[in-house]
């Protein structure tokens, strides 16, 4: 990343949105073979929201209205709109056009980007040079996801995990270089295909009587798998991005992974030498909600007072794909 930048892409405001149904571990119990005891100690999760009536779109209009709202800004403002989904309501038009009539954004352009669970850095890394090149002043991006439009309730592996949310950042450009992203590690290896994916309804396997009745339109996940290479990938990339910026575990206020499982973001933590205080947690609340986490994670912590001006994180996330990556930001507001 170029470091003799004019501008540097700012974070200066914040909106989020879950859904008020939440579904605990008790609900699990009932649906499946499970126990409470079992996911909390095996991924730190004790709820999750559910939309009952709805679509990703209608998680990312109310989480950019929220921001719209506490920024005090008009939606006419918006420049670019960025959803990161792999729940979009439909193949096409875009979710990002849904949002953009939803929230009335009638000067901005836009597109939905499919990366995952690191859905949010990569749409935050692409928003950001959008701003840093000088050609657009005010980029929204939300991560969203409708998990539950894709979960099998009955496959007790999985359906425990993902829960539905969106969270949105407005970016916008300063000359004060030292804030604002510094710079990412972001990375793609399709190798991953077959550990974790939806396998079902594109252009590989079109809808079919068969594909339905195979549950192919619902998430497959080999969960240990998984597992193995997200510890390693998601903690390399952190403890790399700290190298390459000479950063100590001192210097950084927070680590924001996303989250997936509890002993991933613990493993990363460890790697980095942080402290518990240091690591950004809501899993226990809102479980897997994909594109969301990080946003999700960012929103709460800054509505709490617990970031300030000046704060260096390092946000960081595993995904299908496999997809990951971890990006190294001053706060700015
Ligand atoms: N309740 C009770 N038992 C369950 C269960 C559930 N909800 N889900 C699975 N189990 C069982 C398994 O069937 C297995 O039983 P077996 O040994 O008789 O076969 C046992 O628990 C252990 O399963 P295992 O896969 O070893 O558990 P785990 O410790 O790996 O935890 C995950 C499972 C899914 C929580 C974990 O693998 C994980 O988090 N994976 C990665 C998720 C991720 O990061 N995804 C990327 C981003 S989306």
């Amino acid at each position: 990343m170029a470091k003799d930048k004019k501008y540097s892409a700012v974070i200066t405001g914040v909106g989020m949105y879950v859904p008020d149904k939440i579904l605990d571990n008790a609900f699990f119990e009932k649906i499946v073979d499970t126990n409470d005891e079992w996911i909390r100690t095996r991924t730190g999760i004790r709820e999750r929201r559910l939309l009952e009536n709805g679509a990703t779109s209608d998680l990312a209009a109310k989480a950019a209205q929220d921001l719209l709202k506490n920024k005090n800004i008009s939606a006419d403002e918006i420049d670019v709109i960025i959803v990161a989904t792999v729940t979009p309501d439909m193949f096409f038009p875009a979710t990002a056009c849904l949002v953009q009539e939803k929230i009335g954004a009638k000067n901005a352009w836009g597109f939905d980007l499919s990366a995952a669970c690191s859905g949010f850095l990569f749409a935050f890394q692409t928003g950001c040079s959008l701003v840093e090149s000088g050609s657009y002043k005010k980029v929204m991006v939300i991560g969203a996801d409708k998990m539950s439009s894709i979960t099998d309730y009955t496959d007790r592996n999985n359906c425990i995990l993902f829960g539905d949310a969106a969270a949105a950042v407005l970016i916008e450009p300063t000359e004060e270089t030292n804030l604002g992203l510094q710079d990412s590690l972001l990375r793609i290896d399709g190798s991953g295909k077959n550990s974790l994916y939806m396998s079902g309804g594109g252009s590989l396997n079109p809808p079919t009587h068969e594909t339905v009745d195979k549950k192919m339109h619902y998430i497959f996940q080999d969960g240990k798998a998984v597992f193995k290479v997200a510890v390693k990938g998601m903690a390399d990339i952190s403890y790399d991005i700290m190298q390459k910026n000479k950063l100590t575990s001192d210097d950084i206020a927070y680590l924001v992974p996303h989250q997936a499982n509890l002993r991933i973001i613990d493993a990363t933590a460890e790697r980095m030498g942080l402290s518990k205080e240091k690591v950004m947690i809501n899993i226990d609340k809102y479980g897997n909600t994909t594109a969301a986490t990080i946003p999700l994670c960012l929103v709460e912590y800054y509505r709490d007072g617990k970031i300030k001006k000046g704060d260096k994180l390092i946000l960081a996330a595993f995904g299908a794909g496999y997809t990951w990556g971890a990006s190294y930001l001053v706060w700015a507001i």
